[in-house]
């Protein structure tokens, strides 16, 4: 592939992906299209910039006519469309946007691609999706690509609506598609708004960490790394009109992995065993919060050959010490428009 579209490059996981792929892939040029909403940061890939194989768009997603001249303009043999409103939180707030985005926005990119890909064979548009499609587990069994749609937030339905817009692109006009459903990630570059950063940040600033319920949901963490090595695989490798789950088999329940957080900071920040979790505040419960998260990622393992490379501990201590020595960075994407909501935010619950 020569020149490969990656939507939503300049957000948490797009950041990782534009950044292996530029490095791992000198003779592929990389265009990174984004809007810079509060979660997209050019900072992320400060590393790159001046790359002769990467270029920065700043565009939208749902602006049709801007992508249609995208598409006329540039010859693209891959998107890798991860481009999405993706805190979950706030599409309870403010769902239209997850609409307009996710699913608008995933249905342009895809008119794009079927008018301008005149030629189809050696093109792919790679979807990245969420494991929350599939709704919530019990107590045991495992996501797989046969599980059915079950989606109960706004969030996890604007995925799954897109999903669904991909598969029919594929069985109606044939487009090469490729989707994964990936569980949590973690690691660098990730907005603090979602569960790992905040409780680092606030850890760090003796704020309250809010844990919503009692603590008892359950999510499946995968280093973002793993997860932008297996879109990788996925695309050079994945079979088309194919469907692959991505996930750490690494189960937490959220209570247990901030009591993790909070042991591993005390002794980083020099602080008495037990001072963090004093912070621990149980407050009212997501609406319509998913119980538990896990991925059955037996495929991509057995077909593919991925697999998770890194150890949890290793990994959340590699992603405290990064927000330890990146205190700048937070205080930079929470300044401005977000601000409000996020100082708000437990607050108001
Ligand atoms: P993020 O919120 O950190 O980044 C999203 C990026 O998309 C930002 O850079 C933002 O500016 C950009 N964007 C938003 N609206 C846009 C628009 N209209 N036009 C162009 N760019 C726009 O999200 P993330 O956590 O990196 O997630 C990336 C993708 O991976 C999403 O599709 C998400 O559903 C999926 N995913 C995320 C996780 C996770 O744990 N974070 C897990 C599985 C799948
Ligand atoms: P989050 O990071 O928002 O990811 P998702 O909801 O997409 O899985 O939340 C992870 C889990 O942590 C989820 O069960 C909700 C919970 N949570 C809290 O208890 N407190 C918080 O402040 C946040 C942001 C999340």
């Amino acid at each position: 592939m020569k020149k490969i579209l990656v939507t939503g490059g300049a957000g948490f996981i797009g950041s990782h992906v534009v950044r292996l792929f530029v490095n791992k892939y000198a003779d592929c040029h990389i265009v990174n299209l984004d809007v810079l909403t509060y979660a997209g940061n050019l900072e992320n890939l400060k590393d790159v910039e001046g790359k002769s194989n990467y270029s920065f768009v700043k565009g939208d997603i749902t602006d049709e006519i801007f992508i249609d001249q995208l598409f006329e303009k540039e010859s693209f043999d891959a998107v890798i469309h991860l481009a999405a409103e993706s805190h979950v939180d706030r599409s309870i707030m403010d769902p239209l946007s997850f609409v307009k985005t996710n699913v608008l926005g995933t249905a342009v990119l895809l008119n794009a691609a079927r008018k301008y890909w005149k030629e189809t064979s050696n093109k792919l548009f790679y979807h990245v999706s969420t494991d929350e499609v599939y709704g919530s587990l019990g107590e045991s069994g495992f996501f797989t690509e046969t599980t059915p749609y079950d989606p109960h937030s706004p969030y996890s339905a604007s995925k799954a609506s897109s999903d669904h817009l991909v598969k029919a692109y594929y069985d109606t006009y044939g487009l090469p598609v490729v989707i994964s459903n990936c569980s949590n990630n973690y690691g660098s570059h990730q907005f603090p708004e979602k569960l790992l950063p905040l409780m680092i940040n606030n850890i760090v600033h003796s704020k309250p960490l809010p844990v919503y319920g009692k603590g008892d949901n359950v999510r499946d963490w995968l280093w973002v790394e793993d997860h932008a090595r297996a879109i990788d695989v996925i695309l050079h490798q994945g079979k088309l009109g194919e469907t692959y789950n991505i996930g750490g088999f690494n189960e937490w329940k959220n209570l247990d992995i901030v009591h993790l957080l909070c042991r591993i900071m005390d002794k980083k920040l020099n602080r008495a065993a037990g001072e963090s979790a004093k912070l621990i505040t149980f407050v009212k419960d997501r609406p319509g919060h998913d119980k538990r998260y896990a991925i059955d990622a037996t495929k991509l393992n057995k077909e593919l050959g991925w697999k998770p490379s890194l150890q949890f501990e290793e990994g959340l201590d590699r992603t405290i010490d990064w927000y330890l020595a990146n205190g700048e960075w937070i205080d930079s994407v929470t300044s401005g428009a977000y601000k409000e909501y996020y100082s708000n935010q437990y607050v108001s619950r």
